[in-house]
C-alpha cells in the first residue's frame, strides 16, 4: 500500500514523532510512505518526498516538521480541491494521514465527503480540537509557558511590578489556564470570558492592599474586552482559514492597568517560542500513539475518521463530528484556577 502523510496549519512539537510512527508502522506491514510537502500546498503542486527508513529516522525529538507545513486552504483556490484529488491519484496514494488542527480537519472532513481516503490526527498546541481529550503539542507549550511564568515571578517580585505573560490561544484559554495553574498565576484571562478591565484592576488592587507587592497575570492572546469598555484587542490580517493574526493584546492591558492602578506594569509575549523546539516526553508518547493508530486505520481502510484520545484510549471518531466545532475550557478547570486568583 502507498500511504501519504501531510502536516497542515501551524507547526507543533511532536509532528515529527507522528510522521516517524506512521512510517515505522507502515514499513513493518510492507507499505510505502510519502510525505506531502508543505501541507495541502504539496497536493496542489504535486510536491512530495519519499519517507524511507533513513529520512524518517532520528527525528523523534525534533521540533518542526521534516515535510514542512503551511496554512494553505485548497478550498480557497478555484479548482483547488479537484487539483488535490488529481495529484493524490498521480502520486499513486491509496490513503492519506492528515495531521492538523481545526482548520486542517475541516478540509479533511470535506475531502472525506468527496470520497478521498483520509484519516486525521489531532494537532495543536492550543488543545482546542473538538472530540479529543488532548492534542499533542499542548503539554510542550504548557511546559514552556510554565517555565516562563516561573522566571517572570522572580523579576516581578524583585521590582514590585505587575507582570503580564501573554500565551497563545486563539479561541480558547487551555494553555493559559494550565500554565497559570502550574505557574501559580495571580489571575488568568481567557477568550471564553470577556475581560472587564475594572475587575482585573480590582483583583490587583485588593491583592496589593493585602500586602503583596507584585502580581503575575497570564493572558491568552485571544481575549476580548467587555462591551462598553472602550478597549479593543488589536485585529490584524486574516489567514486563508479566516483566522485573525493575534499577538500583543497584553500591551493594551499593561497600559490600562498601569494608568488605572498606578502600579508599574510590564508585559511579555511568549509567541512562537511555545511552538518551537523539542517535544516533552508526554507529547512524544502521545504523538507516537496517534501515528501508529492512524497508520493502522489506513491499513484497515477505516477512512473519514480522526484518531482521538478518550480517557487513556486512542479511538477513531468520524471527522464530521470534529469539523467546525471548538473544545473550550472546562468550567470546572476554570473554577479550580480561580481559587488561586487575587
Ligand atoms: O493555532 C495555533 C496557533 O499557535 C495559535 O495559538 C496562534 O494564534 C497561531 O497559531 C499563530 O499562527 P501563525 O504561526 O500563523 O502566526
Amino acid at each position: 500500500m502507498k500511504i501519504g502523510v501531510l502536516t497542515g496549519g501551524g507547526d507543533c512539537p511532536g509532528l515529527n514523532a507522528v510522521i516517524r510512527a506512521v512510517v515505522r508502522k507502515a514499513h513493518k506491514s510492507g507499505s510505502q510512505v510519502v510525505g506531502v510537502r508543505n501541507g495541502w500546498q504539496g497536493l496542489l503542486d504535486n510536491s512530495y518526498i519519499e519517507l524511507d527508513s533513513k529520512t524518517a529516522s532520528g527525528i523523534l525529538h525534533l521540533g518542526g516538521t521534516i515535510i514542512g507545513t503551511s496554512r494553505c486552504n485548497p478550498f480557497k483556490n478555484p479548482g483547488g480541491a479537484e487539483t488535490v484529488i488529481k495529484n493524490f491519484r498521480l502520486m499513486g496514494l491509496e490513503g492519506l494521514v492528515v495531521i492538523g488542527g481545526e482548520g486542517t480537519m475541516g478540509c479533511t472532513a470535506r475531502f472525506a465527503e468527496m470520497g478521498l481516503p483520509v484519516v486525521g490526527v489531532p494537532k495543536t498546541i492550543d488543545n482546542d480540537l473538538f472530540g479529543t481529550d488532548f492534542t499533542f503539542g499542548f503539554d510542550t507549550a504548557v511546559s514552556i509557558a510554565t517555565e516562563a511564568i516561573d522566571r517572570i515571578h522572580t523579576t516581578a517580585e524583585a521590582h514590585n511590578r505587575v507582570m503580564l505573560v501573554e500565551v497563545m490561544g486563539r479561541h480558547v484559554g487551555w494553555i493559559a489556564i494550565f500554565a497559570g495553574l502550574a505557574g501559580g498565576a495571580d489571575l488568568t484571562l481567557i477568550p471564553e470570558r470577556p475581560v472587564d478591565i475594572e475587575v482585573v484592576c480590582d483583583v490587583i488592587r485588593r491583592r496589593h492592599a493585602r500586602g503583596k507587592s507584585f502580581s503575575v497575570v497570564v493572558v491568552a492572546e485571544g481575549i476580548e474586552f467587555t462591551e462598553g469598555s472602550g478597549l479593543e484587542a488589536s485585529k490584524k490580517d486574516l489567514d486563508e482559514f479566516g483566522h485573525i493574526r493575534l499577538g500583543g493584546v497584553s500591551q493594551i492591558l499593561a497600559r490600562e492597568i498601569e494608568n488605572r492602578t498606578k502600579f508599574e506594569t510590564r508585559c511579555v509575549v511568549l509567541g512562537h517560542t511555545q511552538r518551537g523546539g523539542t517535544p516533552t516526553a508526554h507529547d512524544r508518547v502521545l504523538a507516537t500513539r496517534y501515528g501508529v493508530f492512524a497508520a493502522e486505520m489506513v491499513m484497515r481502510g477505516e477512512f473519514g475518521k480522526m484518531a482521538a484520545l478518550r480517557g487513556n484510549e486512542i479511538v477513531a471518531i468520524p471527522l464530521s463530528e470534529v469539523a467546525g466545532k471548538l473544545k473550550t475550557v472546562d468550567p470546572e478547570i476554570y473554577a479550580l484556577a480561580s481559587t488561586f486568583f487575587g
